[in-house]
This record gives C-alpha cells, sequence and structure tokens, in this order.
C-alpha cells in the first residue's frame, strides 16, 4: 500500500516534498513510507534526498506536566482562598511538586510564602507550561523564547527527524513488478518466460562461508611427512600401543638402568597394571648379559641388571620403542632389507611450557641393511630433508644410549634464515642389534624428530599450547592454508 502511494503520487504530482507529511496526509506510519522509498530509491525507481529536521520532544517529566498540570498550577490550585499551611500543602502535593512548584510560583509572583502559611497573591492563573508542552506534543512550532523556558527546565530535548524528498528516478514506473530470480519449469511451460523480468546476476555477493570438517595442522604435517616416507620406499610401524614395558623403550636399545631418563622424574611410569606379564625370555637373557658382562667385542656397563626394573610399565618416551620390537620381530626371520617409518605420540614427564608439552609426536625412520655407512646415513637425511625444502644440512656429534655414532641434525631454513635443528640421528649399537639376533654384517641407521617442531615454523606458530592441547584456538584449524610449500 505504501509503496502504490508513493508511485502513483509521482504519476501526477513532481515531487513528494516531505515523506513525514505525506505519511500523515496518507495515513501511513512513517516508518513503513521511508521502508519503502529505500528500497525504490535502491532500484532506481524514485530518487530519494535526505532532510532532517530538528524537532522538540517531551521528556519524562515533561510528559507528565502536560497529562497533569505543571507543578507550579497544581501548588496554586491546592492552596484555598484562606491560605493553608507549609507542611499540610506539602503533604498535599508530595516532595517534588512541592519544591518545582514553589519555586517557579514565587517566579511569577502567583503565592506569597510566608514562615508557615502560604496563600494566594492572585485570583486566577493559566497552566502555561501544560499548553505550550501540548502544543509540542501535537508537533508545533513555539517561539525561541517558550523553547528556550522549557529546554532550561529539561521538559523538552531534541530530537533529530529524518525523512526524505522523493522525485521520480531514471527506471520510475507506476507500479513495480518484482523481478523473478529464477526461471522455473512453470514459467518455461506456461510461455510466462517471455513476460518476465529477471533480476540480475549480483556477482560481488559473498557466498555463504563453507562449513565443514578441518584438518588441524598437524594432522596436515604428518601427511605430507608420511608421503615423503612413503615415496623413499619406507613401511609403517604399528605404534598403536602407548603404554610400553621399559624392556622394550629402554632396555632392548642399551640403556642402563641407572641412566637419568628412566627416572620418575622424566618418564611417566604406570600404576595399574604396574608390570608387564610377557616378555621373550630368551631375549631378555641376552640383553641383560649385554648390560651387565658385554659381548660381541663391547664390555658392557657392569653393573647388576634387574629384571623388576626391566617389567615396570610406562608410557613409552619414544617410538624407539617400537623400532627395537620390530628389528627384533626382524631378526628372528631370515634377514630381509627393510626402511620403516612411524609418526605417533610418546610421552615425557617434563614441564609444560611454550616449547614443550609432556606429550608430542615423534616421527621416525630407520633402514636396515647389509653394509650400511654414516655416510648413508647422512644421504638419506638429505634426500629426506630436502623433500621438505630443506636442502642444506649440518650435522653434530650427538649421544644417545643406543647409537654410536649419533648426530644432531642441523637445516638451513630458507624462510627465516637460519640453522634450526630439526633432528637427531645415528647407527644403532651392536650391544642392541646382536642381542636380537640380526646378522653380524647388518648395520641400521636411524633418525627421529619430533612432528611439532616443523608444524610450528610451518605455520608460524611460536607457543606450542596454540598449536596443541585444551587452549588450541578452533579458528587456528578453520582458518589455515590448505597447503604450505617448504619447512
Ligand atoms: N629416540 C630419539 C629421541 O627420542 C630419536 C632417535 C631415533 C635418535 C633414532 C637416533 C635414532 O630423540
Amino acid at each position: 500500500m505504501a509503496e502504490e502511494a508513493v508511485l502513483g503520487f509521482l504519476e501526477h504530482n513532481e515531487q513528494i516534498g516531505d515523506s513525514g507529511e505525506f505519511a500523515l496526509e496518507k495515513g501511513i506510519s512513517h516508518e513503513e513510507i521511508v521502508n519503502v522509498i529505500k528500497s525504490l530509491n535502491g532500484f532506481r525507481f524514485v530518487d530519494a534526498q535526505d532532510i532532517k529536521k530538528e524537532r522538540w520532544q517531551l521528556t519524562a517529566e515533561g510528559k507528565t506536566y502536560a497529562a497533569t498540570g505543571s507543578p507550579e498550577f497544581q501548588l496554586f490550585m491546592a492552596i484555598p482562598p484562606e491560605g493553608i499551611s507549609r507542611v499540610e500543602l506539602q503533604k498535599k502535593l508530595g516532595d517534588s511538586v512541592f519544591k518545582i512548584g514553589c519555586q517557579q510560583a514565587i517566579k511569577n509572583k502567583w503565592v506569597e510564602m510566608g514562615k508557615a502559611q502560604v496563600s494566594r497573591k492572585v485570583a486566577h492563573v493559566d497552566d502555561n507550561v501544560k499548553a505550550l508542552l501540548i502544543k509540542i506534543n501535537d508537533g508545533e512550532a513555539l517561539n525561541q523564547e517558550d523553547i528556550d523556558a522549557l529546554k532550561r527546565r529539561k521538559l523538552i530535548s531534541p530530537q533529530i527527524w529524518k525523512g526524505y524528498s522523493v522525485k521520480k528516478g531514471p527506471n520510475y514506473a507506476p507500479k513495480r513488478r518484482k523481478p523473478a530470480t529464477d526461471l522455473t519449469r512453470e514459467n518455461l511451460q506456461s510461455g510466462e518466460w517471455k513476460e518476465l523480468q529477471f533480476k540480475e546476476y549480483n556477482f560481488l555477493a559473498k557466498g555463504f562461508p563453507v562449513e565443514g570438517g578441518c584438518l588441524h595442522p598437524l594432522l596436515k604435517v604428518r601427511r605430507q611427512m608420511q608421503m615423503i616416507f612413503l615415496q623413499m620406499g619406507f613401511e609403517e610401524m604399528p605404534t598403536n600401543n602407548y603404554v610400553e614395558s621399559s624392556f622394550w623403550n629402554f632396555d632392548a636399545l642399551f640403556q642402563p638402568q641407572q641412566h637419568p631418563a628412566r627416572d620418575s622424574h622424566d618418564t611417566f611410569f604406570l600404576r595399574e597394571p604396574s608390570t608387564t606379564k610377557i616378555l621373550p625370555e630368551d631375549y631378555v637373557e641376552r640383553v641383560k648379559r649385554i648390560h651387565e658382562s658385554g659381548g660381541h667385542g663391547s664390555r658392557g656397563y657392569g653393573y647388576d641388571w634387574k629384571r623388576e626394573e626391566a617389567n615396570k610399565n610406562l608410557l613409552r618416551t619414544h617410538t624407539t620403542a617400537v623400532s627395537s620390537r620390530m628389528l627384533y620381530a626382524l631378526a628372528k626371520k631370515p634377514f630381509e632389507a627393510k626402511r620403516y617409518y612411524s609418526i605417533d605420540r610418546v610421552f615425557r614427564n617434563e614441564a609444560v611450557d611454550r616449547t614443550h608439552l609432556a606429550e608430542f609426536h615423534q616421527i621416525e625412520g630407520l633402514i636396515c641393511d647389509r653394509g650400511l655407512s654414516l655416510g648413508d646415513l647422512q644421504g638419506v637425511l638429505h634426500d629426506f630433508f630436502s623433500r621438505l625444502g630443506m636442502s642444506k644440512l649440518r650435522f653434530k656429534p650427538a649421544y644417545n644410549p643406543y647409537t654410536e655414532p649419533s648426530m644432531e641434525i642441523f637445516g638451513y631454513h630458507e624462510g627465516l634464515k637460519k640453522w634450526v635443528e630439526v633432528g637427531n640421528s645415528g647407527m644403532f649399537r651392536p650391544e642392541m642389534l646382536l642381542p636380537m639376533g640380526l646378522p653380524e654384517d647388518v648395520t641400521v641407521i636411524a633418525w627421529g624428530l619430533s612432528l611439532e617442531r616443523p608444524t610450528m615454523i610451518l605455520y608460524g606458530i611460536d607457543n606450542i599450547r596454540d598449536l596443541f592441547g585444551h587452549k588450541v584456538d578452533l579458528g587456528l584449524i578453520k582458518s589455515n592454508p590448505i597447503c604450505r610449500i617448504g619447512l
């Protein structure tokens, strides 16, 4: 109805001068008229110009006086011809009307205020204030002096009124037909499509955000690492056991029982079940011997190896525990060269800070073959890390109980323009491999790194707690890029 009123009026008239007056004339709410004007203006049916007017509106106090009379008038009317005591008058009117009423009535010289008595000074008064307030409410214009007086008493406040003046626009038509948004089977069949006006496509409109599952950065980098291992011919090791015995986690790796890593300060031991039941007894015997007195050219550690210590269950501290099980299994069959990898979770009893968590993921690779040398290890590491975008590597001698020689791996990070430590590596010791039963000429080269560190470098995250754990922002997972190149 509002739309017809606007378009219909413009058919025979030059313009609508003031949407407010127009609304009043047509008996339609101004809000409705304004909405129609905005929409018609958007489609250029009309040309609308803003009009702003300052108007006055009654404050809450103004509204009560417009209804019940000004306090001074109420006060005057409450005084009988013979006068009244202050106390009684105040009781009759209430505190606020009495107080304001007195001030104004005295100013108007309507009343005489004695010490105790109040009496009328004139016989008749008019409630001018009420009359003015009613006028304002009806939208009538007042002279500036009256406005100022009401403003000072905070009975009125300014209000910006917004409306429009409206003329025909370039697309003006006396009636707006709603443009069709879709070509339907029905309008094709009926032939209606020939007449229809179609709404233009808005190619700039933003589509709905796509909702769907998102992969955590660690999963993406894990996938990338997996692909590299698979391309290099590695098989995945089964790492689905977080709980391991000390035997496989430490003893099989020739890690002495008094080694500090085996302390509960560094390792989470299990309370229930606290010990393992099954270990390969003949192999346990060979491990005990190599720790205590050596063999195969080694002197061993020369201490009293305790079975109870080996039986203790723990949360594995490295995936090398899995590697030791795999190599032992390999040693039981006729020898076959193997390339194995794993990427899974490990646990360490560490103080949590911005670069350490008590659990993280390890990436581990090993190659088991006859006659492998340190040169082979360096070559494989070059191959592996250059696939991650790091072709410059440096090695630093290091120590692991189960490898000799051992090397820390540093890679030159082209993005960060510096050398960063990327992993640890070595050749497994004969003290580890020979008790398993692997042939003497078989060597195993291996390396390990964390999954978190390269992920943090790739995603520019400097606090590990923003990557993993209960403080991770879902936004990180939802909004990170689909792919990244280089480590
Ligand atoms: N297990 C080692 C670590 O936890 C990594 C490693 C694996 C080192 C294989 C040498 C060989 O850091």
